[in-house]
């Protein structure tokens, strides 16, 4: 199923089921498919960490991987995407990621970019939208465009009721969406390697 296509968010389960397949079986990047990453099937199973090779992750590329059945991001930002984040502030419910009622943001992504600062520009979310489960679309295009203001600055935007969210994962005020994307627990077992769903301080 394509991410681009509307669903009714009413039937939730079968949404999250669908929309973590389709998402891990597109495995795209921004237009581009260059990885088919596969967790084995025991991790899988288990929930068990997953372990992502990014060496080939090009700036303005995402991939997307799967824990514990859920699609996850993985989004190397240019300098160009970094630079704008900032700017998006005042327009955010929640830009310190500092809510706690969808999932709680790891102390070390608590920062604007919502990245551990070995590789700042790589954003690791979980792409399920807070409001009722859809799994939003990449924005990445600046400027006016359909379903988005004029002074976009790219971005996510879930296609069930239009919450819009920023290259950090943030969404934006007075959207349905309550929260920001989840941010996993994760680390760098390597400059070229991380593990998603354990940390520092153990699996999440
Ligand atoms: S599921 Fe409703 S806005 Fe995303």
């Amino acid at each position: 199923m394509s991410n681009e296509k509307q669903v009714d968010c009413g039937r939730r389960g079968l949404l999250v089921a669908t929309c973590a397949v389709g998402g891990v079986a597109g495995l795209t990047t921004a237009g581009a498919f260059v990885s088919t990453f596969q967790p084995s099937e025991r991790a899988k199973a288990a929930g068990a960490p997953v372990e992502q090779d990014i060496s080939s992750l090009k700036p303005g590329q995402k991939i997307t991987t799967e824990w514990r059945g859920k699609p996850v991001w993985i989004l190397k930002r240019t300098p160009e995407m970094m630079a704008d984040i900032p700017k998006n502030a005042p327009e955010l419910a929640d830009p310190n990621s500092e809510r706690t009622q969808f999932s709680e943001t790891p102390d070390y992504a608590k920062n604007e970019y919502r990245s551990r600062k070995e590789h700042q520009d790589v954003l690791v979310v979980v792409g399920i939208c807070s409001h009722l489960g859809c799994s939003p679309n990449d924005r990445f295009q600046t400027g006016p465009q359909p379903s988005l203001p004029d002074n976009w600055d790219g971005g996510f935007l879930c296609p069930c009721h239009g919450s819009t969210f920023d290259l950090s994962g943030r969404v934006f005020k007075n959207k349905p969406a309550p929260d920001n994307l989840q941010v996993p627990r994760y680390m760098y077992i390597s400059d070229t390697k991380l593990v998603i769903g354990k940390d520092e301080k153990g699996e999440a």
